[in-house]
């Protein structure tokens, strides 16, 4: 039997908001010293949605130059993985399909398990794949972290999504066997259905998320994966940038190696250049945190990388990747830094109102401030329906 082909990312986008917070504004209005943001947790500005976006129009807007580049005939699925939906039924992603032009042989649907979604998106995707390789599928993770005004998570707050073609003879990453998988019940970081903001229990989560990597290395190594040396780089979930460093410095401890700052640091290092500017974007942050290390590492062809995905609640996974020759003439590295410089700076007050803002829940017509200079809106609410549109 000839060997199948490999499976993995074929190309990846990604988008954010019309708007950004930074640390700077953030410790002028709360009397924290701006080296704590920057140092301490590794994060230099957020992306604030404008009152016409969400992960819906972010998630078209991150897909639509993956589906320009490559047509859309060959996607049967749309997987949109996210914890900042927009409705308890109907999948965020039904809306992408219909912004985009998508065929209408296709399967959508929106998956759910905090920031791991998204990898969980792409293992399914890699499955669908493997069944019939002629198919691509497309995985969107999109959101927006939001956390009480005033609270210790409020400067770990972000947006973005995250666009990936997942199919055969990728042109990026090919996605390795095996996966070292993890679920523990922790309430350590959740979102009850009549809340806006997350609840969060800041250090039992950063040590649930270190729980997590000793677990998903242990099932890792124990099925046969590949040794600690043989990584080039390791890309983790980023709720700020320096859990990365945080966690690869625990994976080493681990191991039983002696922590050295500069290994550390040329492990994760070119990872953390977009989610230092963008904060949290839960799904969407181990992805964003691979297309800056695709963008800034010397060439990477034929190396392996290691990934690790971490939602609370908890379920984590760790898998490798080996980044696939001729790559760099895939990437999307201007488009992926207009994406972050195209955002607007915004002020306390202006932040602080769309923060508070929601639409009533009355039925009524709705529309939204035109505001976003993106390609695509949403017009507003009416009838209970949400209405988005190409701008
Ligand atoms: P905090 O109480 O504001 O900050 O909470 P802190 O006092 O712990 O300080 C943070 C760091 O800054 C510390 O460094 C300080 O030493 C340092 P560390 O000891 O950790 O290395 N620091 C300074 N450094 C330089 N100059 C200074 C200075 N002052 C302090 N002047 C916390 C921080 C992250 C807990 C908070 O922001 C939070 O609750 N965030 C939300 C939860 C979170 O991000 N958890 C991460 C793991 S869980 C996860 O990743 C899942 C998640 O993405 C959700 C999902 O899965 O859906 C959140």
């Amino acid at each position: 039997m000839p060997a199948a082909a490999p499976i993995g990312i074929h190309d990846l986008s990604f988008a954010t908001t019309q708007y950004a917070l930074t640390h700077a504004t953030l410790a002028a209005h709360n009397g924290a010293r701006v080296a704590k943001y920057h140092q301490g947790i590794g994060q230099y500005a957020m992306s604030v949605p404008a009152a016409d976006e969400d992960v819906v129009t972010m998630a078209a807007d991150a897909a639509a130059p993956v589906v320009a580049r490559h047509g859309a005939d060959r996607i049967r699925t749309v997987v949109f993985a996210t914890e900042s939906s927009v409705d308890q039924s109907k999948a965020a992603g039904v809306y992408v399909h219909s912004l985009l032009g998508l065929p209408s042989a296709a399967r959508v649907v929106e998956l759910k398990q905090a920031c791991y979604s998204g990898t969980a998106a792409l293992q399914f995707a890699a499955g669908l794949v493997h069944r019939d390789p002629a198919q691509q599928v497309l995985v969107i993770a999109a959101d927006v972290s939001r956390y009480e005004l005033g609270s210790a998570g409020e400067a770990t707050q972000g947006a973005a999504a995250v666009a990936m073609l997942i199919g055969a003879d990728p042109a990026l990453v090919r996605i390795e066997e095996p996966s070292g998988v993890f679920t523990a019940d922790i309430m350590d970081f959740w979102r009850p259905n009549y809340l806006t903001t997350a609840l969060v229990d800041g250090r039992e989560s950063i040590s649930a998320y270190l729980q997590a990597v000793e677990g998903t290395w242990k099932d890792y190594t124990e099925r046969g994966g590949r040794t600690l040396d043989e990584f080039s780089a390791f890309c983790y979930h980023q709720p700020f940038t320096k859990m990365a460093h945080k966690a690869h410095r625990h994976l080493l401890q681990h191991c039983g190696r002696t922590v050295d700052e500069a290994e550390v640091t040329r492990a994760v290092g070119l990872t953390t250049a977009y989610n230092a500017e963008i904060g949290n974007s839960y799904t969407a942050s181990l992805y964003v945190g691979l297309a800056a290390l695709l963008d800034h590492a010397d060439d990477l062809s034929g190396r392996a990388v290691g990934f690790l995905s971490y939602g609370s609640g908890s379920v984590a996974e760790f898998f490798a990747g080996t980044v696939v020759p001729g790559y760099r003439a895939r990437l999307r590295t201007a488009a992926n830094r207009t994406a972050i410089g195209r955002r607007t700076e915004i002020g306390y007050d202006r932040y602080r109102h769309l923060h508070e803002r929601s639409f009533p829940c009355d039925g009524g017509d709705h529309p939204t401030p035109n505001e976003t200079t993106g390609p695509y809106r949403l017009v507003g609410l009416a009838d209970h329906k949400r209405l988005y549109a190409t701008r």
